[in-house]
């Protein structure tokens, strides 16, 4: 079988739905970095792929996206157990209600102080922008701190191991050096507030994030080596910046569909913003697909699956397939107005039950994004000449501009 790093790698998005296309809907079998690869699509795939007796994690990612994306000894690359127990880390951060609230909340704080200074400046770029104001937001929340001198440097790193992880080249050692500047940095961080006995080492009430992480035990009892906090951490930090991606998208929506930016500004309750962030998710391209290892033979629609074999689950096919969504290529918001999310349908961060390797930062993400887009809606600016195309060949995407906007005329 011929391997497909290389046209995955051309192609982009674009090479899962076409490879699909040409086997006639069947699973795709390939060969991924010399490994054995299929690839699944379907709400029936989804349960079948989340379920842990199934697909196992350990092994399963390539080096170069651990050494960039997710770092070494995460919570995506561990199995039963141990994943379990950190797993329970992450949800019990991330989903309270009132934690998501606090951090919506204080990503408006920065975008009115943003603004401010966009009205000074005759054009900014908006994803340079959302990228700084989502980097203190989340630094202040998760209580790392952050001196006004580091934020634009540390902007830019998390930015940048995002945007090196599935390419080769310059932008992948730019994305492995910025991982190694933020490690070092929060590892020295969670050891000195280890040192100094404070609440960092347990006990506080309602801990932040990094309290919590700096005092989170293993299955085994084990404090988490500080490197592997740093990882943690990050793995906080980094994916809300990685929002930035979806307010660009956000903004782009809004400049296309001009009718839907004044629905935006004008509804007072949250219900047309949050229908909004949903379809952001769904229509944009972010996460092509995610993968593991079968961990035993296995049986789909009719093939055999030998143990070992590459499973991947197709994120961006599933989020456009017609059968699901009428009119995939049209964005529309209302697909979201009755208030649901139809189950193992939209996965643009991945399905599958909360305890499993579901994202836990969905609430955050639709919570900033919603918040992301009404403030958008209700500033004036315009929208400068540039190229607004999106390429579906380049992992991750966006506008190559950035989404350049000019003469905003005041805060919201
Ligand atoms: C896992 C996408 C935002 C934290 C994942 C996965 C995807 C994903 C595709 C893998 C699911 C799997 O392995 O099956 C995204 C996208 C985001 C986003 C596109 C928005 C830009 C967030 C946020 C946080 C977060 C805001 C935290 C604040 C995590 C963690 C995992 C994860 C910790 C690992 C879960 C596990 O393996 O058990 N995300 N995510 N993500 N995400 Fe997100």
């Amino acid at each position: 079988m011929v391997d497909s790093t290389l046209p995955l790698l051309l192609r982009g998005y674009t090479w899962l739905p076409e490879r699909r296309r040409r086997s006639g809907g069947a699973p795709v079998r390939t060969r991924l970095l010399g490994k054995k690869a299929i690839a699944l699509h379907g709400p029936a795939a989804v349960r079948f792929f989340y379920d842990e007796k199934h697909i196992h994690r350990r092994g399963a990612l390539p080096q170069p996206v651990i050494d960039t994306l997710f770092g070494s000894g995460a919570v995506h690359t561990l199995d039963g157990e141990a994943h379990r127990t950190r797993k329970a880390l992450f949800t019990g951060l991330l989903t309270t209600p009132s934690g998501v609230q606090e951090l919506a909340r204080l990503v408006h704080e920065e975008l009115e102080r943003a603004s401010v200074r966009w009205a000074r400046c005759e054009s900014v770029v908006l994803f340079d922008e959302l990228a700084r104001v989502l980097t203190s937001a989340v630094h202040s929340w998760a209580g790392v701190p952050l001196t006004d001198d580091d934020r634009a440097r540390t902007a830019r790193d998390l930015v940048a191991m995002v945007d090196g992880f599935a390419t080769v080249g310059p932008r992948h050692l730019t994305a492995r050096r910025a991982r190694g500047r933020l490690e070092a940095r929060l590892a020295d961080l969670v050891e000195a507030a280890r040192g100094s006995g404070a609440p960092a080492a347990g006990g506080a009430d309602d801990p932040t994030v990094f309290e919590a992480i700096t005092a989170h035990r293993e299955a085994d009892g084990s404090l988490l080596p500080p490197h592997t906090a740093a990882v943690e951490l990050l793995n906080v930090l980094r994916p809300t910046v990685a929002i930035t991606w979806f307010g660009v998208f956000a903004a782009h929506a809004l400049h296309r569909r001009p009718e839907l930016r004044e629905r935006l500004a004008a509804e007072a309750g949250p219900e047309f913003a949050w229908a909004f962030a949903q379809e952001v998710r769904r229509f944009y391209p972010f996460a092509p697909f995610v993968g593991g290892l079968a961990a035993e033979r296995l049986e789909w629609a009719g093939r055999t699956i030998a143990p070992g074999t590459l499973v991947l689950l197709d994120l961006f096919g599933l989020d456009h397939d017609p059968d699901l969504w009428p009119e995939p290529r049209r964005f529309d918001p209302s697909r979201f107005l009755s208030g649901e999310v139809p189950a193992d349908a939209l996965v643009p961060q991945g399905g599958g039950p909360p305890d499993g390797h579901r994202c836990p930062g969905e609430d955050i993400t639709v919570a900033i994004l919603a918040t992301v887009a009404r403030f958008l809606a209700q500033l004036p600016y315009q929208v400068a000449e540039q190229d607004l195309r999106i390429s579906l060949r380049r992992v991750p995407t966006a506008p190559r501009s950035g989404f350049v906007i000019r003469d905003v005329t005041g805060a919201a």
